[in-house]
């Protein structure tokens, strides 16, 4: 049944499922003007070699950057259509039934990512073992057919520790083994990966393919005819991430002059209630590191006099960076929302339209932002310890979105208070959030329906904005701690 013709002629093995394939936006002009192609990067490897946690976070960081990126994980549909009950015996590739099973699930899964990709989708990310030739012949061959590039990425670990590890911290949490006992499903485990191993074969020069080998998680990364600038961007990511957990700690400038007057931009000073937020800042630093016995973060600020200030007690050197300046609203610089609504009306406008794309004349975009923030990005995956970040709204939201893979569509409107510090700790599979408003009050006269930031209402723009804050804050300080991914 494993037969090259079986994956390439795309039989319909009756269905078993709606096609749960996410409907792709149409790509941003940045993405798509680059890379035309579509491409597939089709995952390979033993089971717990950190294939989904890999593919997810280029998932992850393809559609921050304004890719239509999707994974189609084929276990998600083994247990969506047998149910997550197979034990390691219907991994064995001398077991004929789960042979003729697993080949279904594998177009199945294959079938829905080739309808995404005609109705628009870029980069699609195909996260299975295929971990024999003949496979990945298939796979490619089906591919090709339907006009998609191919990129294996194949994570190899030769150290037997790094597999343990993966298991206990992922496996025994799956869906497969849910209320069994650890040790038999850790047992259970080890013995898939045995029957896996059975008939595993490495990518080779031979199969006539664009890959990237993974070598024991990162120690070793090769290379083989990468193209394209889709394929660039992976393989600077790849060379940039690893999987210790770290924590990233973010937050605004404490309140300035001109967020109480409600101007755009400039460099305006603190007030009075902003440096008393630097002095707390700095003792909840003091109380997350020096109480703790640990080193002091990184701290990387904007080149603007608020985010140097507001960091000013921490008594460690910080990082300027130019990347980290707010948004540049162009000609409407030192203007407050209400008086750009009133002289620009049309700005006011078309930004509300799409607050994502509007770049305010001689100034910026969010999407600007967002590909200026790239290097802040791949310096943040590089970085083994904790880092602290002080920037401005809408740097502040671009970073939080990649962390806690919010959509370009969201990024404008994520809600980031002044005087609040966000920690967020990597995990496999995701970021965790624990916010901690810091009890200094403040204005932001820029939180107002003419922001685009709410809806409007009755109320006046400081109230609403003032009980958006406090609601939150409140909310926050109730549970102590908020987890939102
Ligand atoms: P399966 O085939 O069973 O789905 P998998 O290969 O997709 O397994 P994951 O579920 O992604 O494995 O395993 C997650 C674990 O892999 C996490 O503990 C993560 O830290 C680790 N990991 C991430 N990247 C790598 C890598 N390059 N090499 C080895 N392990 C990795
Ligand atoms: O509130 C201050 C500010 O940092 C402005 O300088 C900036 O233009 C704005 O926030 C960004 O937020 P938004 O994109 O919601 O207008």
């Amino acid at each position: 049944y494993d037969n090259v013709s079986a994956f390439a002629a795309m039989p319909n093995f009756g269905a078993y499922v709606d096609d749960q394939s996410p409907v792709p936006k149409p790509p941003n002009k940045y993405a798509s003007s680059f890379a035309t192609k579509k491409l597939c990067i089709v995952m390979v490897g033993l089971p717990a070699r950190g294939k989904t946690h890999i593919a997810r976070c280029l998932e992850r960081y393809l559609s921050w950057l304004g890719f239509t990126a999707a994974v189609f994980n084929v276990g998600n549909y083994r247990r969506m259509i047998l149910g997550a009950t197979q034990t390691a015996d219907f991994f064995n590739p001398d077991n004929a039934e789960g042979a003729r099973a697993r080949m279904e699930l594998a177009i199945e899964c294959m079938n829905d990512m080739v309808s995404w990709f005609a109705r628009g989708g870029l980069v699609g990310i195909y996260d299975a073992t295929n971990s024999t030739k003949k496979r990945r012949k298939m796979v490619k061959d089906r591919l090709e057919a339907a006009g998609v590039r191919v990129l294996f990425l194949e994570s190899l670990c030769t150290d037997p520790a790094i597999v343990e590890k993966n298991i206990v911290e992922t496996k025994l949490h799956s869906p497969d083994y849910k209320d069994k006992d650890p040790e038999e499903a850790a047992w259970d485990f080890k013995n898939r990966i045995r029957q896996y191993d059975k008939a595993n074969e490495t990518v080779e020069d031979s199969e006539n393919c664009s890959y990237i080998k993974i070598v024991n998680v990162g120690r070793q990364i090769i290379l083989n005819d990468i193209q394209g600038f889709a394929q660039g961007k992976i393989v600077s990511f790849l060379l940039n991430s690893h999987i210790m957990p770290r924590n990233i700690y973010l937050s605004r400038h404490g309140e300035s002059e001109w967020n109480v007057t409600g101007q755009l931009g400039g460099d305006p000073d603190l007030t009075v209630r902003g440096r008393k937020y630097a002095k707390c800042l700095s003792t909840f630093i003091d109380s997350e590191f020096t109480k703790e016995g640990k080193e002091l973060p990184l701290v990387w600020t904007s080149q603007l006099r608020r985010t140097r200030r507001t960091v000013e007690h921490i008594p460690t050197m910080n990082l300027c960076w130019r990347a980290l300046n707010e948004i540049d609203a162009g000609v409407c610089e030192g203007m407050t929302y209400k008086s750009i609504a009133e002289q620009l009306p049309d700005i006011a406008h078309e930004r509300k339209k799409d607050k994502l794309r509007y770049r305010y004349p001689g100034g910026e975009s969010y999407m600007d932002v967002i590909y200026r923030l790239e290097p802040v990005i791949l310096e943040l995956e590089r970085q083994r310890g904790p880092v602290l970040i002080v920037a401005h709204n809408a740097v502040v939201r671009a970073i939080y979105a990649y962390f806690m893979n919010k959509s370009q569509d969201e990024c404008p409107y994520i809600d980031i208070p002044l005087h609040t510090v966000f920690k967020l700790t990597t995990r496999a599979y995701g970021a965790e959030e624990e916010v901690f408003p810091l009890e200094i009050e403040h204005t932001d006269q820029n939180r107002t329906p003419e922001s685009g930031d709410s809806d409007g209402g009755n109320d006046t723009p400081d109230k609403k904005a003032a009980d958006h804050v406090n609601g939150l804050a409140e909310s926050v300080r109730n549970a102590t701690i908020s987890r939102r991914n």
